[in-house]
């Protein structure tokens, strides 16, 4: 016993010194985090103390925020910027349907054979909506091609304009009705609260999606407002019934089954295809709903984590607004998380992507092939009853493909479920053919013709567009019609002249 105690003590003493280095660090940690919540909170308070415009109700002008938020401004303003490419994305404008041309015979009849470019920054939401050949030339003679719910995703002055007419009224008008009005491309109001800048949603189909499920925007954490602003335009939706009202169909779930099964509830078709006469749906881009079913997701975390990264600036952290592929700047995205190199991170994305664009393009072959197909069943004198199930596969299968695909992120946000997506694509594309090979069979049809479609401009021919025409119109449209909006909407204030 006596002989033990000088170890023991000795021991002691160990604990003793360790407990109070122990207590000494924690105490020095929470008051460093003490000291830089009051420091962010004195940020923010600075900020709002130094606000140079009182911004009241709805106001589109991102400059005039920027008076208040230069920091946020400055790097909003960079998505203006053409600079940067990874593997497969990037913030440049690429036109898809040159690279991939199938995809002009697998939209054939839809607006999206005409023009299809690779998303870039928010600042070019305006110019790109209005000079896509999907938007058409509106005008005297010429009829609107869209509703103005096609501006529900592109601008601040969406909600400005819902305020003052009504939201059905809003969506309901010709998509030119509204080309004086909606003129600043996404910003601060589309995500801020002005009196508290707190973020908050402004899109009314988002709110109304959560009412249906039963479920409060209200309710929604901080963390996951970070994710809930851009919720409200980077997912699935369509314009439902004559007012054309902008709908996400998440009523039963949110995947690519209870989406597409809220459609067939609703006997609801985009478009008839031209070729296959399959009743098609146009997937748009189902990025939140694909993210939720990935590991980042649950792990908790939100877009803004990856896409909207923390800054420093003379002591001041602040949110990058340069929203952009998260692998332009790896050392304040990825590695805030992983101890791991550059290299192996961007690698773990091009792994994904690599793996998804593998079945994608066989996907892009075969689904071509059975409209194809279809098409000669039909020439050949096929009924309507010989051909449901192989449309109704031919449905399903691109529906898959196209909400894998059109959400550009999801190959890495949920590399599982949009591998599982492709596969169950591929799956029904074949299974058409058979399908498809059967009826042919039986019209004793043995020689399928398929077209020349190696290139965009032999496809669009192929489908029938008359590319020279729909372009010169647009070009001349371009030239004459839009900048009598632009003009309009400075001389009413509505847009800052030097933007
Ligand atoms: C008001 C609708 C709207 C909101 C809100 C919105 N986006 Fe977008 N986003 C778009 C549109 C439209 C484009 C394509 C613009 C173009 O190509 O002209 C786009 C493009 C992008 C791109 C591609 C940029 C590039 O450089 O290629 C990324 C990434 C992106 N958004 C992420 C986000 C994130 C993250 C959020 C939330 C913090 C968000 N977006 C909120 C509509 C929106
Ligand atoms: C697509 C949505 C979106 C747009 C557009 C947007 N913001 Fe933000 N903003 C965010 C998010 C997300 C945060 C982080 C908020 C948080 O973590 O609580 C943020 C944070 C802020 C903050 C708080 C301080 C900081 O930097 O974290 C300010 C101030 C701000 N934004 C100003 C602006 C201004 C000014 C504009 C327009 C030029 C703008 N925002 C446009 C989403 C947006
Ligand atoms: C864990 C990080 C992370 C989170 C969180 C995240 N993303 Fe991404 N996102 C990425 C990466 C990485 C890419 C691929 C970028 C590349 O290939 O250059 C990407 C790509 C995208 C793209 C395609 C960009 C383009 O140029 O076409 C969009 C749009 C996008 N994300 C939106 C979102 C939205 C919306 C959310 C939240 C619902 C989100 N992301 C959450 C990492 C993330
Ligand atoms: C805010 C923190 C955070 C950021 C930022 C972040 N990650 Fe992660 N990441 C996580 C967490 C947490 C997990 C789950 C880890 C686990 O379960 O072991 C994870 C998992 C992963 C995985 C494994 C996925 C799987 O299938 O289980 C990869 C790969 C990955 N991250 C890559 C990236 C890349 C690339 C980026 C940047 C574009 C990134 N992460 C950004 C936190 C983050």
């Amino acid at each position: 016993m006596l002989k033990k105690s000088p170890i023991l003590s000795k021991k002691n003493l160990l604990i003793g010194w360790g407990i109070f280095i122990i207590v000494v660090a924690g105490v020095f940690f929470l008051g460093m985090l003490a000291a830089s919540i009051t420091e962010r909170r004195a940020e923010i308070a600075t900020l709002y103390a130094n606000k140079k415009i009182e911004i009241n109700g709805i106001n589109a002008k991102n400059e005039e925020w920027g008076l208040n938020y230069p920091r946020e401004y400055d790097t909003w303003k960079k998505t203006k910027n053409m600079d940067f490419s990874s593997k497969h994305l990037g913030n440049m404008t690429e036109d898809q349907l040159e690279s991939r041309p199938e995809m002009v015979v697998l939209w054939a009849g839809y607006a999206f054979s005409r023009d299809y470019s690779a998303p870039r920054g928010h600042m070019y939401a305006i110019e790109d909506v209005t000079h896509t050949l999907r938007t058409g030339t509106p005008g005297d003679d010429v009829k609107d091609m869209q509703p103005s719910t096609c501006w529900a995703c592109k601008s601040p002055d969406v909600p400005r304009m819902m305020q003052e007419k009504g939201i059905e009224d809003f969506y309901k008008a010709a998509w030119s009705e509204h080309g004086c009005e909606v003129v600043n491309p996404i910003g601060c109001a589309d995500c801020h609260d002005p009196q508290t800048m707190n973020l908050t949603i402004t899109r009314p189909a988002l709110i109304e999606a959560f009412e249906r499920q039963g479920k409060k925007i209200e309710d929604a954490t901080p963390q996951e407002m970070r994710s809930l602003v851009c919720a409200q335009c980077h997912v699935e939706y369509y314009f439902q019934g004559d007012s054309k009202y902008l709908t996400f169909p998440w009523d039963g779930g949110m995947t690519v089954e209870t989406m597409e099964a809220y459609f067939d509830n609703a006997n609801y078709a985009d478009w008839t295809h031209t070729l296959s006469r399959a009743p098609m749906l146009k997937a748009q881009h189902p990025d939140y709903e694909l993210f939720l079913m990935g590991p980042h997701a649950q792990r908790g975390l939100s877009c803004a984590d990856c896409h909207m990264p923390y800054k420093a600036e003379g002591g001041i952290k602040y949110s990058d607004h340069q929203i952009v592929s998260p692998l332009k700047n790896i050392s304040s995205t990825c590695q805030t998380c992983h101890r791991d190199s550059e290299d192996n991170l961007r690698n773990y994305v091009y792994e994904y992507q690599d793996k998804a664009l593998e079945i994608r393009n066989r996907i892009e072959t075969e689904l071509t092939k059975a409209h194809i197909m279809a098409k000669t069943a039909w020439d050949n004198g096929a009924t309507d009853a010989q051909m449901q199930q192989a449309l109704q596969l031919i449905r399903q299968a691109q529906w898959r493909w196209d909400f894998a695909v059109a959400s550009h992120g999801g190959s890495f946000h949920a590399p599982v479920e949009t591998q599982r997506i492709l596969a169950h694509s591929l799956d029904r594309s074949m299974q058409a053919q058979l399908e498809l090979q059967k009826t042919l069979f039986a019209l004793g049809v043995t020689d399928i013709a398929m077209p020349d479609i190696s290139t965009k401009s032999k496809a669009q021919e192929y489908i029938g567009l008359d590319m020279d025409k729909l372009q010169k119109d647009k070009e001349n449209w371009i030239n004459t019609t839009l900048p009598g909006w632009l003009e309009k909407a400075k001389a009413e204030g509505k847009i800052i002249s030097n933007s």
